[in-house]
């Protein structure tokens, strides 16, 4: 598995491509089309939200998990752009029949809940994620096997309907989806003529088999329903144990477990975020990591590495190796500080709490900056002192090896140490 380690944004698309000749088949177990996961090989980008990392390697087989949501929308057109750059995408992609959908009405009760709630907003993606789990959960939902069935455009219209009372109870929320349901129609098109599975007995047939299989998280751990920093999280479990219910693998066959966190944090939306900085180091984070959303193009919000949350992260998840990525931003800076414990009412605390308000204040250890650029570099004795006594420092802390460190977008600015 690789799993997000912090609030998302860590470059998982970027290693899933890297480590995936070392697997046949790629899977989505949750999230949805709120992920944004960029690819860069030379002068060709992609951003993925629904396709697994995985579809550019020849051969691979890449599954959409029962834990993904789908909107057709955003998805045939993912495909469409892939397809227009000369990549095979149909004979490598699977569905999951119950993967759940995303209706143009679930973006609509997304956007009026977010406006309704003014400045405690989510800040959501506005994808329609949340809307679309809460109607898998209260068994509304319609699911992509539903497709198929001849009673699926009445079934569509029913939910629709529920939706709009929904929305007439939204003062002031105007909307119109002509123009969107058009394009979700033709999208449902495209989604029947892919390979629609059982996916929870396809992927367990594969593993029988011996094919190696990695499974690509979404968002991060400290976005997951119920141990990040809720209510400001996603609606999904993006922990490890999203992927026994996202895939219908059990968790003896789950193998290693890589935690990608990015040297320092980055957060896209609102919510807690103790190690956010408001200074010049911060906008220098932001400028020389380019931290823009690759899904919604808003600024994200940058600190300093926040070892009590990866801590947890750690352990939430079971991480056995660590892949530390964006090094190469913090080259030039004097000094860089690390977060290893949280001031809470005057008394210091190791952990991540329950209350994760302002009250929180953050604890630094300070380490000397390493002066010099970073992005050439292939192996890891190569790394400055200073880098590496910064990397063996997150060693010790979490007591797990950091095995990938990527320097750079490109999928060649990677070190993979033999560890
Ligand atoms: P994901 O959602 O976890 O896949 O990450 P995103 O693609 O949303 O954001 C990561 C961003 O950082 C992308 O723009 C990547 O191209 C870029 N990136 C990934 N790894 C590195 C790295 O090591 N250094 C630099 N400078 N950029 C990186
Ligand atoms: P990847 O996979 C970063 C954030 C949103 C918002 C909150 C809820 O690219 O790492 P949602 O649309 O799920 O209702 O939004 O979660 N969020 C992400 N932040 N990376 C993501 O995905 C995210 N997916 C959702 O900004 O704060
Ligand atoms: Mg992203």
């Amino acid at each position: 598995m690789v799993l997000g380690m912090q609030w998302g944004d860590e470059g998982k698309g970027k290693v899933v491509d890297v480590l995936t000749p070392r697997y046949e088949a790629v899977a989505r177990f949750q999230g949805g089309p709120n992920a944004g996961h960029t690819l860069i090989f030379g002068d060709e980008k992609y951003v993925l939200h629904t396709i697994p990392s995985g579809i550019f390697r020849d051969g691979s087989v890449n599954i959409i998990g029962n834990g993904v949501v789908v909107d057709p929308v955003i998805f045939a057109r993912e495909i469409a752009t892939l397809e227009e750059a000369g990549i095979e995408v149909r004979s490598k992609l699977r569905v999951s029949k119950r993967a759940h959908l995303i209706l143009p009405t679930h973006r609509m009760l997304d956007a009026a809940s977010e406006a309704s709630k003014g400045a405690s907003k989510i800040g959501s993606t506005l994808k329609g994620i949340g809307p679309t789990y809460m109607d898998k959960t209260g068994r509304n939902g319609l699911r992509v096997g539903d497709i198929i069935s001849p009673q699926f455009e009445a079934r569509y219209g029913a939910l629709k309907a529920k939706h709009e009372g929904l929305l007439a109870g939204y003062k002031d929320f105007a909307y119109d989806i002509a123009e969107y349901e058009r394009e979700w129609m033709e999208g449902i098109e495209v989604l029947r003529s892919l390979k629609l599975i059982e996916s929870e007995i396809e992927a367990n047939r594969m593993l029988d088999r011996g094919v190696k299989m990695l499974a690509e998280g979404a968002q991060g751990s400290m976005l997951d329903v119920d141990f990040g920093t809720y209510p400001f999280v996603t609606s999904s479990t993006t922990l490890c144990a999203g992927v026994c219910t996202g895939l219908g693998v059990a968790p003896h066959r789950i193998g290693e477990v890589y935690g990608i966190f990015k040297a320092y944090c980055t957060r896209v939306g609102s919510g807690p975020f103790p190690t956010e900085l408001f200074d010049a180091d911060g906008q220098r984070m932001a400028e020389v990591g380019m931290e823009f959303g690759s899904t919604t193009g808003r600024a994200r919000r940058c600190g300093w590495l926040d070892m009590v949350a990866l801590k947890y992260a750690v352990v939430m998840n079971g991480a056995t190796k660590l892949i530390m990525m964006k090094g190469d931003v913090l080259s030039g800076f004097e000094t860089i500080k690390v977060c290893t414990g949280y001031r809470v009412a005057g008394e210091v605390i190791d952990y991540f709490p329950f209350e994760t308000n302002e009250a929180i204040e953050p604890v630094y250890e300070e380490f000397p900056g390493w002066k010099v650029v970073i992005g050439g570099v292939r192996r890891y004795e190569d790394f400055p002192v200073e880098f590496r006594a910064y990397v063996e420092f997150i060693e010790r802390a979490t007591g797990v090896p950091v095995e990938i460190i990527s320097v750079g977008p490109d999928r060649e600015e990677t070190v993979v140490r033999d560890l």
